[in-house]
């Protein structure tokens, strides 16, 4: 009456956690009983791995079926333990051999005709099982995904009943190839499509160039969206620790299609209805929200007032370190969470105000109370803020001239180039990112330039991170012109770009 085990994993943020899957089959009344710790999708797991076996033409034993989750103080979630389950019940039963069996983590979910379904998680999982030694028994559809983890042995199985022909070597699966990771040139919308506008397209430059935050206040119909739907155009590839972070989160929430790593920065774009889980994650499963789906990307958030008040304060944290923790009833959950925020918003409610024909009764008060929804805090974290007037008609009317996205891409990949060849592959992945000493070290300003930053800061009443983050766009600018010094101009030019701190600084300059 000896234990039949298979590894499998939990999965705490995009960590594999491993789980051990132990089977006894002992004599008592016939039962059929899952303990340590599971939800409720596991606890179900019973009915599918009896359902499925049954398909198989194979019943459970008469007596007492125990399976553990160990270790038992871990919350077991979602449906991927039904594989693990059915494997190592068929283990107890000798019908599957337990020594080849203990070389293998397992994870899938069964349907009830023992077709094997895919989960969320397969590309951790497959991490984890290779950093332990073991192959990887998952979904056929899910194969290539695990196969990215590198030196791994692979089964990827359509249903229990190839698993088992599998085993008794009378038809073996064929190991999966990873899919190439496919880099298509940029097919969306064009840069040159929006006419007029350039000092606009020149923030979502530098904001595209150094990974900044860019909030768009202008009226309805300015062309706010228009320019936020192009910044992913712009954006070049992920590097490969790049995609394979974001693969992972994507992975575990169950969003990674046809076994394809991510190779484009995301850009998630969450209508203002979204409640603080969706955009922060959590909920009843801990999933990863907009925020971590957004991380090496970007995340746009238009109409952004109109977003519930507690779901932008909780985006505060995350666009300072990078990265969300959502506590649960047992345990604390972190996400990866560095993404590159984009707001647009209306001056107020109607959208109108400073629009003298047009604005409503309560200007400009109405402005005022729109504004007031967003916080000192949240609207210091824009390194980037900009009025976005609306292009008069006839300029409309007019043939577009501006350069297209491919062009303008390629300015911001070379500066993207320089930044990754001053933080190495180890630093900060750009500008954005830049903290402290990194940030210190890399400005190497001019003296002029330096006093200006300090002038300002002072004249403008800077706080200290509304300073480094002027900084940060300074040496992105400086960047983009191919500086290795940040220089007065570059400086002034973050300035201008700091919100509403456009008329100030220039008399900051001025004087
Ligand atoms: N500068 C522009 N060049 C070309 N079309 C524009 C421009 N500005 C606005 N439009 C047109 O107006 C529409 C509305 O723009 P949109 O980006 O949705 O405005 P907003 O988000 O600021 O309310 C666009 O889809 C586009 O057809
Ligand atoms: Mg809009």
């Amino acid at each position: 009456m000896t234990i039949a085990r298979l590894a499998s994993f939990a999965f705490s943020g995009i960590e594999p956690v491993p789980v051990e899957v132990q089977v006894q089959i002992a004599p008592g009344l016939p039962a059929f009983l899952v303990v340590g710790l599971p939800d409720k999708a596991v606890g179900e797991s019973r009915e599918r791995v009896r359902a499925a076996l049954a398909g198989l033409g194979l019943s459970l034993p008469p007596k007492r079926v125990l399976v553990n989750l160990a270790p038992a103080d871990i919350a077991k979630e979602g449906s991927h333990f039904d594989l693990p389950i059915a494997l190592a019940v068929l283990a107890a039963m000798d019908v599957l051999p337990r020594e080849e069996l203990a070389g293998y983590a397992a994870l899938g979910e069964l349907s009830l005709d023992g077709a094997i379904n895919p989960v969320a998680g397969v590309l951790p999982a497959a991490l984890g099982a290779s950093a332990r030694d073991l192959g990887l028994i998952c979904p056929a559809a899910q194969g290539g995904e695990a196969a990215w983890a590198g030196r791994i042995e692979v089964l990827a199985a359509p249903d229990l009943l190839a698993l088992m022909n599998h085993f008794r070597g009378t038809q073996v699966l064929t190991p999966p190839e990873p899919p190439a990771p496919e880099s298509r040139p940029w097919s969306g919308p064009c840069l040159s499509e929006v006419k007029g506008q350039e000092s606009a397209k020149r923030a979502l430059e530098v904001a595209a160039a150094g990974g900044h935050n860019l909030l768009m206040v202008g009226p309805p119909g300015a062309g706010k969206s228009m320019l936020a739907a192009r910044l992913p155009g712009l954006l070049p590839d992920l590097t490969p620790s790049e995609a394979l972070e974001v693969s992972m989160i994507h992975s575990i929430a169950g969003l990674l299609r046809d076994g394809r790593l991510v190779v484009r920065p995301p850009f998630r774009d969450p209508h203002h209805s979204a409640s603080q889980a969706a955009l922060n994650g959590g909920g009843a499963r801990a999933r990863p929200g907009e925020i971590s789906l957004a991380h090496n990307g970007v995340l746009f958030l238009d109409e952004w007032p109109e977003f519930p008040r507690p779901a932008l304060e909780a985006l505060r944290q995350p666009m300072e370190t990078g990265r969300t923790t959502i506590s649960r009833a047992n345990a604390h959950v972190t996400y990866p969470a560095r993404f590159q925020c984009i707001a647009a918003m209306n001056p107020c409610r109607c959208g109108y105000l400073g629009d003298a024909p047009r604005e409503c009764g309560r200007a400009p008060r109405c402005g005022e109370d729109y504004q007031m929804r967003l916080s000192g805090p949240l609207i210091d974290r824009m390194d980037l803020a900009i009025e976005v007037t609306p292009v008069p008609p006839a300029d409309l009317a007019r043939a577009p001239t501006g350069e297209t996205t491919e062009i303008v891409a390629a300015r911001i990949r070379a500066a993207r180039d320089r930044q990754r060849a001053r933080y190495g592959a180890e630093g900060p992945r750009c500008n954005a990112a830049a903290e402290g000493l990194a940030l210190e070290r890399t400005l190497a300003a001019d003296g002029p330039a330096r006093a200006l930053a300090e002038q300002a800061a002072e004249r403008l009443r800077l706080s200290a991170r509304g300073y480094t983050r002027t900084l940060r766009v300074a040496r992105t600018i400086a960047d983009l012109a191919g500086s290795a010094a940040v220089q007065r101009l570059h400086v002034a030019e973050a300035l201008a770009f700091r919100h509403r701190g456009a008329a100030r600084s220039q008399a900051v300059l001025a004087g």
